[in-house]
């Protein structure tokens, strides 16, 4: 029932506080009204920049016009069959255009399904089927989900594993290179020798599933030897290879799929946020004849590849290529990168800024140390910010890495408008 006065942030969060289940985390006090492009307007109608993009998923910005049209249009044809009841040629021409972008010279199969860590369960049903094996090697730091496979996968404790164990067995962490923390490639290659050691024989390990850029895990970025050195060990022991695309995909890092940058290509992608411009549908590309190892009704779901998404990402695939969306990606990128060098210049505590594309983030440490990570000053600058008008997320293992998820579509001047809140509140908090 709606209330009849018009409501607040504080009554909709007391309201929130009393109904809904204390679990699911808020990174803001706020309770939306509309968005359109890079802005939001809460409740009582205070403008908000957007620099989250509900993480990572509005590349195109908030109910960009287009999307949505197409998704009405699709609403007006049907909304559901279920592709294994009733299939519908928008699923079909999402695999086809997706399988042309997706790196590799050999052929290519894909699904769809609604959720991220759905798409990376689906990725590990596969590799476990094609190569009949079960096991599965992950990284520090790595997110993948919250259903219990991709929370077995997680390389993340608290907040997202504790208490809700135990997780599927055979899944090995070994160690993402992060040289800021000391951790360099040939450390990270060598953790996964040791696990193929120590751990689970290779002979029953049947894929290393990895990140292209670590989102939760603080935006750092695989290395091309490390992706390498991998794709070696996974070639010499018949392991395939899975990107976790999930927060990397879709033009975020300039290119539609982060892993074309690779040395390699991975044999099977998890795909989802960003490539249907707010409306959940995920996907797996890969391998044809990985892909094709599970037999008719091992793979889908009631709502995999909902029509509405596909139209949705259909749409965010014209809108990519007549705007020019990875070209603005990269520029975006260096524009973004050069303004947060600019206040790293001046901040002691800003000890890195990293990424890939429009995918960048800044670490904040005491004094600049990157043994001392400063968490509390994160949120501080988060919250103060928020107060001025620019909504940002926090991310990293030690939740003091501030990322940039703005949409693709931002003007300039808005971006800059929001760089400018954040040095400001960086410099408002030293
Ligand atoms: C790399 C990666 N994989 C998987 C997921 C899970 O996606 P979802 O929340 O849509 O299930 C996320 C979500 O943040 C992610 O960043």
């Amino acid at each position: 029932m709606s209330q009849a006065t018009p409501s607040t942030n504080a009554a909709l969060m007391e309201r929130r506080s009393q109904a809904i289940a204390r679990g699911v985390g808020q990174a803001h006090p706020i309770f939306v009204a509309r968005g359109r492009n890079a802005e939001l307007w809460d409740v009582e109608g205070r403008r908000y920049i957007d620099f989250a993009g509900g993480i990572a998923v509005l590349n195109t910005g908030h109910s960009h016009p287009e999307i949505v049209a197409a998704v009405k249009a699709q609403l007006d044809l049907y909304s559901h069959t279920c592709f294994q009841v009733l299939a519908y040629e928008p699923y079909v021409e999402l695999a086809e255009r997706l399988i042309a972008l997706a790196p590799g010279a050999f052929p290519k199969k894909a699904l769809f399904l609604s959720t991220g860590a759905e798409a990376v369960e689906n990725a590990v049903k596969i590799a476990r089927f094609s190569t009949g094996r079960p096991g599965v090697i992950a990284f520090t730091g790595g997110y993948h989900g919250r259903t219990l496979m991709t929370l077995g996968l997680t390389g993340k404790v608290a907040p997202y594993k504790s208490g809700f164990g135990p997780f599927p067995g055979e899944v090995f962490h070994a160690r993402f290179p992060v040289p800021l923390h000391g951790v360099s490639v040939e450390d990270a290659l060598q953790s996964v020798e040791q696990i193929l050691r120590n751990d689970i024989e290779p002979t029953r390990v049947a894929a290393f599933i990895v990140e292209p850029v670590q989102g939760e895990g603080g935006f750092h970025v695989a290395p091309k030897a490390f992706i390498a050195g991998l794709k070696a060990l996974a070639d010499r022991h018949g392991i395939l290879l899975i990107a976790d695309e999930v927060q990397t995909g879709a033009g975020r890092t300039g290119t539609w799929f982060a892993c074309e940058r690779w040395p390699v290509a991975p044999d099977l992608i998890a795909t989802a946020k960003s490539m249907a411009g707010g409306f959940p549908i995920s996907g797996v590309i890969g391998r044809a004849e990985v892909m094709d190892a599970p037999g008719p009704g091992g793979l889908g779901g009631t709502y995999a590849g909902s029509p509405l998404g596909c139209a949705a990402a259909l749409a965010v695939l014209r809108v990519f290529e007549r705007d020019r969306l990875l070209e603005r990606a990269q520029l975006l990128g260096e524009r973004i990168t050069a303004a947060l060098h600019a206040m790293a210049a001046q901040m002691p505590a800003i000890a890195e800024v990293r990424g890939l594309g429009a995918m960048v983030a800044l670490e904040l440490c005491q004094g600049g140390d990157p043994q001392r990570p400063d968490a509390d000053m994160t949120r501080r600058v988060i919250a103060e910010a928020a107060r001025r008008g620019l909504i940002l997320l926090s991310c990293g293992t030690d939740g003091n890495v501030i990322r940039i998820l703005v949409p693709l579509t931002a003007e300039d001047a808005l971006v800059d408008e929001g760089l400018q809140i954040l040095g400001d509140s960086l410099r408002g908090l030293q």
